[in-house]
């Protein structure tokens, strides 16, 4: 696997500066075994604090998944994957075979660590490369997956043409993703910016527009209170970590708590909202 991102216009940009930093491999490593774990023998439900880098952690995904109606032995391509917990999760509880692609290669680095932890390595592999030239093949996937992604791609419409691309006719795309709310501009930091210029967002109806066009037909969708209470749903059946557990994201990002903060404040005050959504492809 070339954990090395292969240089791309994108690569140069500032939002990806901001999930730049230093390699967090051997800091992963420590706090696995601060927690009791065994770097080469991990359960993903040990990683749960850590894996899920976006709103309202692994339920989000769970209810994401049952949405677009995930089955055994899809091929699924998770755009902007992180450091893959949502991918590692796809593969063992829906057995998908999940391809998780990132930008940024120092998660792509942690991905393939946690990843060969778990033993998924057969079911999950990791790429490192640019969500806006997918390197793959047209119709190579049954869905396109992403998370908490587009906020950091100006351009989405060429971001939503390459979901398109890489799913086969009758496949879908999954989107769980920020949008711009009614109550005024973002305030920052966020957990996916610093400042305005590393975060695009669009409002709910412009999403819908994007993914209700082309090959593309939506086919569910979940904006605001509908979306929470998909979540909170899935998440009954999930157990909570302790607050104060000893893996979170503030291995991945420094000053996440911080970040954590303003992105409540900016869903308070209805800067922010939240959307699930599935589109199928055409045949
Ligand atoms: C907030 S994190 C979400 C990670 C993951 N989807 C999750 O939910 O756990 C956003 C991720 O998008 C990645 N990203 C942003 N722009 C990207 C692009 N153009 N291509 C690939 N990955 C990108 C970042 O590197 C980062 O890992």
């Amino acid at each position: 696997m070339n954990t090395e991102l292969v240089d791309s216009e994108y690569a140069r940009g500032t939002a990806l500066d901001y999930y730049d930093g230093p390699d967090i491999v051997d800091r992963l490593i420590e706090a696995l075994r601060e927690a009791g774990l065994d770097p080469d023998a991990l359960d993903i439900d040990d990683l749960a604090p850590l894996d899920e880098f976006h709103a309202l952690g692994r339920a989000a995904t769970l209810a994401l998944a049952d949405l677009a109606g995930l089955q055994p032995d899809d091929r699924v391509l998770d755009i902007g994957a992180g450091i893959g917990g949502p991918a590692r999760w796809l593969a063992a509880r829906h057995g998908a075979h999940v391809t998780a692609l990132d930008a940024t290669p120092r998660f792509c680095r942690a991905a393939e660590l946690l990843t060969r932890g778990a033993g998924l390595a057969e079911r999950v592999q990791i790429v490192c490369g640019d969500a806006l030239a997918l390197p793959f093949a047209d119709a190579s996937f049954d869905l396109a997956w992403t998370q908490a992604v587009s906020q950091n791609i100006a351009d989405k419409r060429r971001f939503v043409t390459e979901l398109a691309r890489v799913v086969r006719p009758g496949g879908q795309v999954a989107l769980f993703e920020v949008v711009a709310g009614p109550g005024g501009s973002l305030e920052f930091p966020v957990p996916w910016a610093d400042r305005e210029e590393q975060s695009w967002l669009v409002t709910a109806d412009e999403l819908h527009e994007l993914l209700d066009s082309g090959p593309l037909s939506v086919v569910a969708w979940k904006e605001g209170q509908a979306a929470l209470d998909a979540i909170a749903s899935a998440a009954q059946s999930l157990q909570t970590p302790p607050a104060d557990h000893p893996l979170g994201l503030h291995i991945l990002m420094p000053d996440f708590e911080a970040r954590m903060a303003g992105l409540a404040r900016n869903v308070a005050q209805h800067r922010i909202a939240l959307v699930q959504a599935v589109a199928r492809r055409r045949d």
